[in-house]
């Protein structure tokens, strides 16, 4: 928005009463001579009072700068209808000030106080199988329904008056992961209420829906919107309707970023100068974080990299998955230029499979990958490991005792003193390398695509997020920055553009992409692209056809193969197994074969072409190969052949560029070598990185 522009809304609001939720520029609260500030989780209202003032000093003592506090304390704020309580919290935000701590304040609803849920038993959200969820833990309210929005309405009004204009407190968290964890939809008479009422906004006749949702297979056929009911696989005896489930999604995704927005504008009212975020599960599969994107100053997530999940190499359990770090970065920071973490792991967790140790050094590692991949907060979950409660075997920074520091504490403090010693080496007037920047990348990525794979995926062993990352992973062994966007995005700032598994197209999208590539652009699409139009019907028409033209081969057929078959497929001297999809493919001529099978009854099909366009290069890679090294292959050569140096580093040791610092991170069981050139001035670290390690330094 331009400053004119804001202007006229700020006039109009003083004329109209109203004030307007004015979306600030967060630069101002996150200073970039700061590089990134670290903060973490206290609850006060757990520990005793005698406590406070103690533990608030020794956060500082770690060499933190900031609490965060206030996060499901409903019952505290306000522990009877209409009889707010914010004393306690006054007490703490001014123990921290007075430490010259920051304080992020967050809103309660993730925990409704029982009188609230038992007098208007109706905010209870309603899973799947039709069972009312109780009081007893949190997320189990429904934000659809009007009362629950008058009362957190109210409760977020007081706390925001009391705290809107204390200097202390820095920004405002909005509820916590908004989701209902694994129960994901809430299927109550709102929410179906106003499911109906989006669908009829946006189909406007009921034939129109009809048509669109495909209601003439198995008579689906409906007469009126009242008759739609929130579709749901528990009353379904088989498949369900995949257009009207990607509907509900849709809707629902919608309507949390509503309600997101419905409190960001409450704490705007009475807030100032100060940020506002909510804590995202970066890759959660129903909220989508960009629907946020103009609503929120800075996007904030929720990250545990080790729960017991293997991840790559022998060390994966403990150093967790880098990439899928990284992607959640480059994902969060491209939605509205900033992005932090909100809580990241301080040790051992409690809620995995198996919760193992992390590596020694995960926890500083992951803190300084955070830097490098562009966050301006990291704060962690939890300073004081609980003694009572659903998360007894979490770890916080400290030991069970509440003033030892723990090994997760230690490894913060230490993360603090090398932003410390980055602050006094920032230097402003470094310009980002251009060798690095002529390899960046934009990644397209958007939810609809994984909702309707996801929801059909024709073959168990396809896995979207780890197909997208197999092209990711190869993007950062080729020292790629990369930037996860979406559509709504100008292309032409990237000299490379990878559209992974792009299941649903349009001619609009189809049109820019190949403009894209005629004005230069190198764009890399795989298997799957173009399948289906927006509402996930197949076109009338050969396979994928909006496609065809650009990528200049037809795909006459795909093959999936059942465990424990894989097939092969070889392109120049290498053999690489494959098993998940792998497309064949017929090139027109003009276009080049890169990979053909080397087995099954279709062995030399091609399962991978390229072709120049314009002044461009088109990609497109059908097969999805066992450990991804085949698409490492072929999108170095892509980067080669367009002209630019690439580099090779091994999977999950992960090389960026910030504000003047090089920063090496490795997730890798291998001691890596950090790329230092001639002259190179290491900060921290050294120059062979040790699994866990991490190498700062800057070029001459
Ligand atoms: C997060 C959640 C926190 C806490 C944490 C435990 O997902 O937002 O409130 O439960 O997990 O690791
Ligand atoms: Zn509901």
């Amino acid at each position: 928005m331009n400053r004119c522009v804001i202007m006229f809304a700020a006039i109009l609001s003083m004329f109209a009463g109203v004030v307007i939720a004015l979306p600030q520029d967060a630069s101002r609260f996150f200073n970039k001579s700061e590089m990134m500030n670290i903060g973490v989780y206290y609850y006060p209202e757990a520990w005793p009072e005698d406590q406070w003032a103690r533990d608030i000093g020794n956060i500082r003592k770690l060499g933190l700068e900031f609490v965060h506090m206030g996060e499901f304390a409903w019952a505290f704020m306000e522990p009877e209808e209409g009889r707010y309580s914010f004393e306690w919290l006054e007490k703490n935000v001014r123990y921290s000030a007075e430490q010259g701590l920051k304080v992020v304040l967050c809103t309660p609803t993730a925990t409704p106080p029982i009188w609230l849920v038992r007098a208007h038993p109706e905010v209870l959200m309603i899973d799947s199988t039709g069972r009312r969820m109780n009081h007893g833990s949190r997320e189990h309210a429904c934000w659809s329904v009007p009362a629950y929005r008058d009362y957190a309405a109210k409760v977020i009004a007081e706390l925001a008056k009391r705290f809107g204009n204390n200097p202390a407190v820095w920004g405002w968290q909005i509820d916590n992961e908004l989701s209902h964890y694994d129960k994901d939809f809430c299927y109550c008479s709102f929410c179906q209420a106003s499911f109906r009422r989006w669908l009829k906004q946006r189909y406007g006749s009921i034939d129109r829906l009809n048509r669109d949702w495909g209601n003439a297979f198995w008579s689906q056929i409906y007469q009126t919107f009242d008759q739609i009911d929130i579709p749901n696989q528990m009353e379904l005896v088989q498949q369900i309707n995949p257009h009207a489930q990607m509907d509900f999604q849709l809707w629902f995704a919608e309507d949390a970023a509503a309600y997101i927005r419905f409190q960001a504008e409450i704490l705007r009212k009475y807030s100032r100068n100060q940020w506002i975020t909510t804590n995202f599960m970066a890759m959660h599969s129903q909220i989508y974080p960009p629907l946020s994107g103009k609503d929120l100053d800075t996007m904030t997530w929720t990250t545990y990299p080790v729960h017991g999940n293997l991840n790559d190499g022998p060390l994966g359990f403990r150093l967790g998955d880098g990439a899928a770090f990284s992607f959640m970065h480059d994902f969060m920071r491209s939605i509205n230029g900033h992005q932090g973490l909100m809580e990241l792991q301080p040790g051992q967790v409690n809620w995995g499979a198996v919760n193992p140790r992390p590596y020694p050094g995960a926890i500083h590692m992951w803190i300084m990958r955070s830097f490098a991949a562009g966050a301006e907060m990291v704060c962690t979950y939890r300073y004081r490991q609980p003694l009572y409660g659903g998360e007894l075997y979490h770890n916080g920074l400290v030991e069970t005792d509440g003033v030892t520091p723990s090994v997760g504490g230690k490894e913060y403090a230490e993360a603090m003193k090398d932003i410390l010693l980055l602050r006094r080496n920032y230097r402003p007037d470094l310009r980002e390398p251009a060798e690095y920047a002529a390899r960046r990348t934009g990644f397209l990525y958007r939810i609809e695509n994984r909702w309707d794979i996801d929801n059909h995926k024709q073959t168990e062993r396809w896995d979207t997020m780890q197909h997208l990352l197999k092209y990711y992973k190869a993007l950062k062994s080729l020292g790629c920055p990369v930037d996860v966007i979406t559509e709504e995005k100008d292309f032409s700032r990237y000299p490379f553009l990878v559209a992974p598994a792009y299941q649903l197209v349009d001619p609009a999208l189809v049109r820019r992409w190949s403009d894209y590539v005629q004005a230069g652009g190198n764009l890399m699409l795989s298997c799957r692209t173009g399948q289906k139009d927006r509402r996930g019907f197949l076109w009338e028409g050969p396979w994928a056809a909006p496609i065809l033209d650009l990528i200049g081969a037809s795909i006459p057929s795909y093959d999936l193969l059942p465990a424990p078959y894989s097939g092969t497929v070889r392109a120049g001297a290498k053999t690489y197994p494959w098993n998940v999809w792998g497309e064949s493919l017929e090139p027109r001529p003009g276009t080049t074969p890169l990979a053909s099978y080397g087995d099954q009854f279709y062995s030399g099909n091609a399962g991978a072409v390229s072709r120049k366009l314009g002044k461009g290069t088109v990609t497109y890679i059908g097969v999805d190969s066992v450990g991804g090294a085949l698409e490492k292959d072929l999108l170095r050569e892509a980067y080669r052949s367009a002209g630019r140096a690439v580099r090779d580093f091994d999977n999950q040791f992960l090389v960026d560029w910030r504000d003047g610092f090089w920063v090496a991170a490795n997730f890798s069981e291998k001691k890596q070598s950090a790329p230092l050139s001639e002259g190179a001035k290491i900060l921290t670290g050294t120059k062979d990185v040790p699994p866990g390690g991490v190498t700062i330094w800057i070029e001459p």
